[in-house]
């Protein structure tokens, strides 16, 4: 008896997660996503023995339906898959400019910017990749069969669903904001009047788009009577996406980045993303320190990161780029010898001034896309960020088909060297051209040790992902906590311009505040820093963790 209490106080003592209840535990499989709905949907489909990726899949076209703020069919997003043999694939389906873009599309006649132009017009939207890319990835991973990984979406789009009190004031604000697009009202509202919790949802339109997917693969998106309601939409609102843009857009698969962190191997996404190359530079430059013994949350951490944050997001405006138009020396930028590098001039006791390299300014629009974590009972493991772009992206959405559009032209650097809505600063490496992919952050992320899973991450938040990622991973792997603390505890930001530390809320100790002050950081509070919906893997054992930022939920069996 004694000997048994022994035992489980020691086991106890050794497992970060005695003490952490809030993450579901799962054997076999698990998915996390913003939506409890569709996490549900994803787990289904591994009910059925489909694996990761036709879960992955059925999660991303649920969430097109349950969670319209961010997931999509309008949109694009990137997609990590790592097999169980070690193999690692990365997919790109980010929107492309159409055919008739050009550099200075969002300028008047004096060069400057026409305000709202790149966001919340027919002019914001890219060619969605969406639908290309999950076909793309279901195609070459899934074991199912796609009617039964798209099946569903359409039965909650068809049979609707109670809408939380978020969502209903979700929409009710952004209608309220919104450009007068019939087709939005139409969809976000109850014949007319606001929605209210509890009301049931349900969107015909989208299920008849859907099912339309579902019969004839990307056809039913990419040509026929989708493609041609898009088309004309355009037209009729003075937009730039074509039947034939829409025929013409492809998926493409890209190496992933790859890094390693203190004997841990990560796994991110490449150009036209910044995020994998940004995600291992920053990783690589805090190899070099004891971050574990400077202690979480204390000032000497938080300046050693802010400066690696710093440098990086500089790199990003200079060098990243779509790697089909613009030369990204991937290789460099990824290196450790070029890490040590540009942290040659770091001082502990001071901040680096981005002003030297000029100033950027910050408007927090709306925010939102989405990051959901799968995997599977054989230890297949699927990353995926999506994204409208802003929460409901243009906020359009075509008559007929119920597709919301994003708005991710606005991620081009539309101006050089004029911030955009995140801030971020962009020069020629991200200037518009016809066909091209327009510059992200979003960083879907898998970790591995010694050959096994170890961890599953991403998140949204613009500019702001890809510290959030590193902040995950760095509470993991170097203050050895549980998923649920290095997910939920509060965050910080630097994106080299504006010069300012972003802190979540009760972020940082007034102390705290005051030591990095006194190095010559200028502080921000800022509401909300990503949605980090996360798998950590320990002996076998699936620890899936929703971010309590947003609603959603850990699925998993
Ligand atoms: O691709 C990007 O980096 C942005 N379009 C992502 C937008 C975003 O994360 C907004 N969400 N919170």
């Amino acid at each position: 008896m004694y000997l048994k209490l022994l035992i489980f106080f020691l086991v106890g003592q050794t497992s970060v997660y005695a003490a952490s209840p809030s993450a579901v535990p799962a054997r076999h499989g698990l998915v996390t996503s913003t939506s409890a709905l569709a996490s549900q949907a994803g787990v289904d489909i591994l009910r059925q023995g489909g694996n990761a990726v036709d879960a992955a899949v059925a999660t991303a076209f649920a969430l097109a339906v349950t969670y319209p703020a961010a997931g999509n069919i309008g949109g694009g997003g990137f997609a990590l898959v790592r097999l169980p043999d070690g193999r690692v694939f990365s997919l790109d389906h980010r929107e492309t400019a159409p055919g008739s873009a050009s550099r200075d599309m969002y300028l008047d006649t004096e060069g400057e910017i026409i305000k709202g132009l790149s966001l919340k017009t027919h002019k914001a939207s890219g060619t969605p990749g969406s639908v290309d890319g999950l076909l793309e990835l279901h195609g070459r991973f899934g074991v199912l069969d796609r009617k039964a990984v798209i099946q569903p979406a359409i039965d909650l789009a068809q049979g609707g669903f109670p809408l939380s009190w978020q969502m209903a004031e979700s929409f009710n604000r952004m209608l309220r904001l919104a450009p007068d697009f019939p087709a939005t009202r139409k969809k976000f509202s109850n014949a007319g009047e606001p929605f209210q919790a509890g009301d049931i949802w349900k969107q015909a339109d989208l299920a008849r788009t859907m099912r339309a997917v579902s019969e004839q693969g990307r056809q039913g998106f990419y040509n026929g009577w989708v493609a041609a309601a898009i088309a004309a939409e355009m037209r009729s609102g003075d937009g730039n996406i074509t039947a034939s843009d829409l025929q013409q857009y492809r998926s493409v698969w890209r190496s992933p980045i790859k890094g390693e962190y203190r004997g841990y191997q990560v796994w991110s996404m490449g150009p036209p993303s910044s995020g994998g190359v940004l995600l291992v530079q920053m990783l690589n430059m805090l190899e070099a320190y004891d971050v574990k013994s400077m202690g979480w949350g204390s000032a000497e951490q938080v300046h050693l990161m802010v400066e690696a944050e710093r440098r990086s997001y500089a790199d990003r405006a200079r060098h990243l780029g779509d790697p089909d138009f613009w030369d990204v020396p991937v290789a460099l930028l990824t290196s450790k010898q070029y890490a040590r590098q540009r942290m040659s001039n770091f001082d502990a006791s001071q901040a680096t001034s981005s002003h030297l390299v000029g100033a950027g300014e910050s408007n927090h629009e709306s925010e939102q896309t989405t990051h959901f974590s799968v995997i599977d009972k054989d230890g297949l493991m699927v990353s995926l960020t999506t994204t409208l772009n802003s929460g409901y992206g243009s906020r359009l959405v075509i008559p007929g088909t119920g597709i919301l559009m994003n708005n991710e032209m606005d991620d081009f650097s539309i101006k050089p060297n004029t911030p955009n809505q995140f801030g971020l600063l962009g020069m020629e490496a991200n200037e518009i051209s016809p066909h091209k992919r327009m510059l992200s952050s979003m960083t879907p992320t898998l970790v591995t040790h010694q050959g096994k899973p170890f961890l599953i991450t991403g998140s949204p938040g613009g500019s702001t992902i890809i510290t959030t990622v590193l902040q995950v991973i760095v509470n993991l792997v170097d203050h050895g906590m549980s998923i649920a603390d290095a997910v939920a505890l509060p965050r910080f930001h630097h994106q080299w311009l504006p010069d300012v530390i972003y802190y979540g809320r009760y972020g940082l100790s007034p102390d705290t505040i005051a030591k990095l002050r006194s190095k010559g950081h200028e502080l921000k509070q800022r509401s909300v820093l990503g949605d980090a919906n996360s798998i950590h893997i320990v002996d076998g054992v699936r620890y899936g963790f929703k971010d309590p930022r947003h609603e959603g939920q850990a699925v998993g069996y």
